[in-house]
């Protein structure tokens, strides 16, 4: 398949990078942090996470923080929730964009430790999520597949898991009169390699062919650009990130803040500038977002492009040069 034209990326780094981190950030900073992402060109921007506050505490204020933030028309500040309770406090929380999703596990173990629950029972809890849906009137959006790759706890994970996830998903929609809009792989704890992101992404397409399918990546060895890349090879063009590669699970590597997290949002959108695929973002404000995260977090970052800059002001140089 040939690459996309046009690539989406959603910002996952306030939601991924605050969670993990071990004391709570002031609530101007996080704001002052979307606000800027916001003004980027990035139109999707998970803010926070609607789960116990007893299990995540930095994401106790998650209600505070949708509503102190000024919204930019055009962007959705999305939310996640990992139980029935979190999508109500979400609805009922003004400010957050609902966009519905489904979340199933590929390792039984992770659903254990994420969400104090096997991956069936997950399954099943999905019918439910479903009447909840309905009453509140929103559709699914997307399917989200957790550890899709791999498993700290569980080992290598068969891709027919994931192939069984978008088929129960696809049901469930089915039954509510529409299809899957999206489904997204994640890479929970970075287990993918480009070959194993072949196998799975294609596994799916050819199980729920009608499904956008986008994958959520960790960079936790090394392998998040080189696993983009090989989604890009086959079609895909969505993909969660997070701004100078903020982020982590904090039931996938416990106790490591300073692990590498998702796929860094600037450094891809750079790949994809520089390999001719347009992303609506402005990479030199993205970056200059990056500098703002390293500067609220309080340590160095993973973004490459947060060290060595893009291109741009070599080859401005040049252009400099060959005017005078
Ligand atoms: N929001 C606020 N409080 C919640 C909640 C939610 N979404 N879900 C559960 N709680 C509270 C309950 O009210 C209960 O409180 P109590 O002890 O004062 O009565 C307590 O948490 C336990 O509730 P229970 O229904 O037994 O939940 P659980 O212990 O099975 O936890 C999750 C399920 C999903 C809520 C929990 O595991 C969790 O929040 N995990 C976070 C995972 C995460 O954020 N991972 C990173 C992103 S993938």
């Amino acid at each position: 398949m040939d690459m996309p034209n046009r690539v989406e990326f959603r910002e996952e780094g306030v939601r991924e990078g605050f969670q993990i981190e071990k004391r709570l950030y002031p609530l101007a900073d996080r704001v002052r942090l979307v606000e800027a992402l916001a003004e980027t060109g990035l139109r999707h921007i998970q803010v926070a996470s609607f789960v116990s506050p007893k299990a995540v505490p930095n994401m106790a204020d998650s209600a505070e923080f949708f509503a102190a933030i000024r919204k930019k028309p055009g962007v959705a500040y999305t939310a996640l929730w990992l139980n029935e309770k979190g999508f109500w406090r979400a609805l009922e929380s003004p400010g957050v964009d609902m966009q519905a999703r489904l979340a199933l596990y590929a390792s039984s173990e992770f659903a254990l430790r994420n969400n104090g629950c096997s991956a069936a029972e997950m399954a099943r809890r999905q019918r439910d999520w479903m009447a909840a849906y309905a009453k509140a009137g929103v559709q699914v959006e997307t399917l989200s597949v957790l550890a899709a790759f791999g498993c700290n706890f569980e080992g290598d994970v068969d891709p027919a898991r994931s192939v069984e996830a978008a088929r129960i998903a696809e049901d469930l929609c089915r039954e509510a009169g529409y299809g899957i809009p999206k489904i997204m792989l994640a890479d929970t704890m970075g287990w993918a390699n480009p070959a194993a992101i072949k196998r799975v992404v294609g596994a799916v397409r050819e199980a729920v062919p009608t499904a956008r399918v986008g994958l959520h990546l960790h960079d936790t060895r090394g392998l998040g650009g080189a696993n983009v890349l090989a989604g890009l090879m086959m079609g895909v063009d969505l993909f969660d990130s997070s701004v100078a590669g903020l982020g982590g699970c904090p039931f996938s590597n416990p106790g490591d803040t300073t692990a590498a997290g998702n796929v860094c949002t600037e450094d891809m959108v750079f790949m994809c500038h520089e390999m001719g695929i347009e992303t609506d973002v402005d990479l030199e404000a993205l970056i200059e977002c990056a500098h703002l995260a390293e500067a609220i977090i309080g340590r160095r970052l993973n973004g490459h492009l947060l060290r060595s800059g893009s291109l741009a002001r070599f080859r401005e140089a040049k252009a400099m040069a060959l005017q005078a």
